[in-house]
């Protein structure tokens, strides 16, 4: 694994920090109170190629490699993960979908738009009572002939109220069990399709989370991704991939709250001197910046794992896990750094704080995470992709 950036690596780095840092932090606060959607700033982001950056340029994408990706999602999550979440939904899960899985006509029809943000696209999987067991899809998509006719509830879509379209996972034939469930682009304007209530959430506040219903939604056959039954699939492997993207977004909520209480513990004086030359927050300080470069390497690793073309699913999910339990425990490090002012809103580190938890929620639980790390294990893939495989005796 080679750990330099190359020009272009640092290129997207830098520009994905300047934009948060002059584009998003400004307003960000007051998005979250009142949970604003960006729309300007989603604009923007179409416009500097943050919403399609791993798409082909044939496509509409910037063509850039996962790397790239992870870095971008790492330097805006720092600033703002409502906005980060709608890049990663977009990139990891809608656009890397339908590049790898969806036909040539559904790229050129779709892709293109949901690239520049004309479109913006929502991963619809999870149900009132399918989150962690996806294989039981209540959501229907009956074959007709030529159409699938689907109706039922999705819940906590991201993206739900503002995309154009929607990927959405349904069961065919229920004695098929996972392999009678498709995978389907639904557009939002068609006839049956509802946007139900915007959810008020702890964290993520600015961006869209909605209950969608489908009414006998009419869904042409071409409109299928894979082949017939092959949706269940496609939601695991699309999702492996979505795991790195929100692995980067927690890395960067930390790192973000660490970089905010590394300035404050040198700015803030107690006793004679700067908070930063106590021991107490000096020590706070290092462990926070261990932990972090620990999960970097662990999300940067299954990004590298992924360009190569190698096994990422372990790799994805091990980064998720831990670079979100990261997150978690080094925001409540950062408010404490910062006493009371954590505290309030004006100085970021509580909503970071509030930011991370969903990262060991969605796109599968840190339990779910576990349990793809275990079955990999079982299967002897730990060392598999990079080293020779070690015999136990
Ligand atoms: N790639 C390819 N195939 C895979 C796969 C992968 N990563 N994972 C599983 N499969 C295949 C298996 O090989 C198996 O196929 P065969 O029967 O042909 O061998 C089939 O899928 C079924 O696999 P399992 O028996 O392992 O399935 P399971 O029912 O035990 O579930 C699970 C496995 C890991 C728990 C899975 O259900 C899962 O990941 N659940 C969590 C779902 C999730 O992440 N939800 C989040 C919603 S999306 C979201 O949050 C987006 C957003 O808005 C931000």
């Amino acid at each position: 694994m080679i750990f330099n950036l190359t020009e272009e690596q640092l290129a997207v780095k830098e520009a994905a920090r300047d934009f948060a840092q002059n584009e998003l932090k400004p307003g960000v606060i007051d998005r979250d109170t009142h949970m604003k959607y960006p729309t300007e700033q989603v604009r923007k982001m179409g416009e500097l190629g943050f919403l399609g950056m791993m798409t082909s340029p044939e496509y509409g994408g910037g063509g850039m490699d996962t790397m790239s990706y992870v870095l971008a999602m790492e330097e805006l999550s720092k600033v703002d993960s409502s906005c980060s979440v709608i890049v990663s939904v977009n990139n990891s899960l809608v656009c890397y979908g339908l590049e790898a899985y969806g036909t040539e006509a559904q790229k050129l029809k779709y892709l293109t738009k949901i690239c520049t943000g004309e479109w913006i696209g929502a991963f619809c999987l999870s149900e009132p009572e399918a989150g962690s067991d996806a294989t039981s899809q209540r959501t229907t998509a009956v074959d007709m002939g030529d159409y699938y006719l689907l109706n039922g509830t999705k819940n906590w879509i991201t993206n739900g109220g503002t995309s154009g379209v929607h990927l959405v996972i349904a069961q065919t034939d229920p004695e098929k069990g996972h392999r009678g469930i498709n995978a389907l682009i639904v557009e939002t304007s068609w006839e049956g399709v509802t946007i139900g209530a915007k959810e008020d959430k702890l964290g993520i506040r600015a961006s869209d989370t909605h209950t969608i219903m489908y009414n006998d939604v009419k869904v042409p056959k071409e409109n299928r991704i894979g082949e017939d039954g092959f949706g269940f699939k496609f939601a695991m492997k699309t999702l492996s991939g979505g795991r790195i993207g929100i692995a980067a977004q927690a890395l960067g909520i930390a790192a973000g709250a660490y970089e905010l209480a590394t300035a404050y513990s040198q700015e803030r004086t107690a006793f004679g001197k700067p908070i930063s030359k106590h021991q107490a927050i000096a020590f706070k300080l290092a462990d926070m910046a261990t932990e972090i470069e620990a999960a970097r390497l662990l999300v940067y690793r299954s990004a590298w794992l992924k360009d190569q073309g190698m096994n990422y699913d372990m790799a994805g999910s091990m980064a998720k896990l831990y670079a979100s339990k990261v997150a978690m425990e080094q925001t409540v490090e950062a408010v404490q750094i910062h006493g009371g002012y954590g505290f309030v809103k004006e100085y970021h580190v509580e909503r970071l704080m509030r930011d991370a938890k969903i990262t060991q929620i969605y796109e599968g639980t840190s339990e779910i995470q576990k349990l793809v790390i275990s079955r990999s294990i079982l299967k002897g893939e730990l060392y598999a992709p990079i080293l020779p495989k070690v015999e136990h005796v």
